[in-house]
């Protein structure tokens, strides 16, 4: 690969032209690949790659190269596991700059196939409060390990990539959110306004019909009056799918499952307490949003609380469906203020479907959050 020695006022416009590149309408994917190529560029690396742990932070959702051949790529096979010096980069949130990465006291070797790697500049891809994966580059070409200021660079990089996938994220949230209010109020219209009024067509029909003179009159508009009623049949039934995608095997094995997902990440596993007709009384709808809040819940508890306990409860009375996630740990007000939008993303799914959401400190430390909606409304 030809390397040119780049002059710093080339790197620094070059490194504006990279962090802007997160306000153009560039796919996702793109733009991480031109942010670690800019990375390689400019830092003077060989080898660079980046990775992005998935939403439950239980393995790599992407994992993007620069400077390695397709038949290496399909050599070394496997992406990394996190494992090694990569996982620490990720699980301290700090850069790290090594001279030989063999050397480092967790290196785990490399897999076969995979080419010789000396020096190391790892950095995380972080906002102030989540660490979304890590930037590493290796082999410095024109040098025996990385600079300082290899390593500014680099991080302003990788906080433009964490930026991107912050906006990804929140971008797909709320068009989940967009869509099932669309869907609600599809239902509702339907079957407030649309079948009522065909129900009145049908009516005024039907009164017509005894004014009507002639037999063939008469049976045509029995005939109209009966294709109303099969329209209406097929609205309802329409209605119904809106409503009610199915949930195979009901919330409590999708409750328990959700928990083994995430049992990577969690410690100590959580109890799960059901009351209530939980599997026959929930419609799966309300189901899914439960499990959504389920999923952030502990993903909090897990990147939050370290907490030595956590305890799941759904609980069905009085029409109501109650979640609460209660945990041990250091309590929601420790940390420094968020950015996060987790929190924000219940409370407006407890908003659409007429039900409240709150999150407290319980005695002596630890955190409850509770997520509440009534079934008649949904
Ligand atoms: N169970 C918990 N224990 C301790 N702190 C918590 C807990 N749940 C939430 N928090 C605190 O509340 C903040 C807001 O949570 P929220 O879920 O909105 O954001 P986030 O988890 O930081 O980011 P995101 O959910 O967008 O990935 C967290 O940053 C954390 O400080
Ligand atoms: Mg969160």
């Amino acid at each position: 690969m030809p390397y040119r020695k780049v002059r710093d006022i080339d790197k620094l416009q070059r490194l504006l032209g990279a962090v802007l590149m997160i306000e153009a309408d560039v796919e996702l994917g793109d733009l991480l690949a031109h942010l670690v190529e800019e990375a390689c560029a400019l830092a003077g690396a060989r080898y660079g790659a980046l990775g992005v742990l998935n939403e439950s932070r239980t393995s790599l959702a992407e994992f993007i190269t620069y400077g390695l051949s397709e038949e290496r790529e399909l050599a070394i096979g496997d992406r990394p596991t996190g494992r090694g010096v990569l996982g620490v980069v990720v699980a301290d949130g700090e850069s790290l700059r090594l001279d030989r990465i063999g050397e480092h006291p967790l290196s785990v070797g490399f897999p076969e196939g995979h080419p010789a790697m000396s020096s190391f500049l790892g950095v995380p891809v972080r906002t102030p409060s989540t660490v979304y994966g890590n930037l590493y580059l290796t082999n410095k070409l024109d040098a025996d390990r990385f600079s300082e200021d290899d390593e500014a660079l680099v991080e302003a990089l990788a906080q433009a990539a964490a930026i991107a996938i912050e906006n990804n994220r929140l971008r797909d949230r709320l068009r989940l959110l967009s869509v099932i209010e669309d869907r609600d109020r599809i239902a509702r219209e339907l079957h407030d306004r649309i079948i009522q009024r065909i129900f009145a067509i049908g009516l005024a029909l039907q009164e017509a019909s005894r004014y009507a003179v002639r037999d063939e009159t008469r049976a045509a508009i029995a005939k109209g009056v009966d294709q109303l009623d099969i329209v209406i049949n097929e609205l309802r039934a329409t209605i119904h799918q809106l409503d009610d995608d199915p949930l195979p095997g009901g919330l409590r094995r999708h409750a328990a499952e959700l928990i083994d997902e995430l049992a990577p990440i969690l410690g100590p596993r959580p109890t799960l307490a059901f009351t209530g007709p939980i599997d026959t009384a929930i419609p799966p709808r309300v189901a899914d949003h439960l499990l959504a809040v389920l999923r952030e819940a502990l993903t909090n508890v897990a990147k939050h609380a370290r907490a030595q306990s956590c305890s799941v409860e759904f609980d069905l009375a009085d029409g109501e469906i109650t979640l609460r996630v209660s945990d041990d740990g250091v309590g929601a007000g420790a940390g420094r203020p968020s950015t996060g939008l987790g929190l924000a993303n219940l409370a407006q799914r407890a908003t659409i479907l007429g039900g409240a959401f709150s999150i407290e400190p319980v005695e002596p430390h630890g955190t409850r959050l509770t997520w509440r909606v009534p079934l008649s409304a949904t």
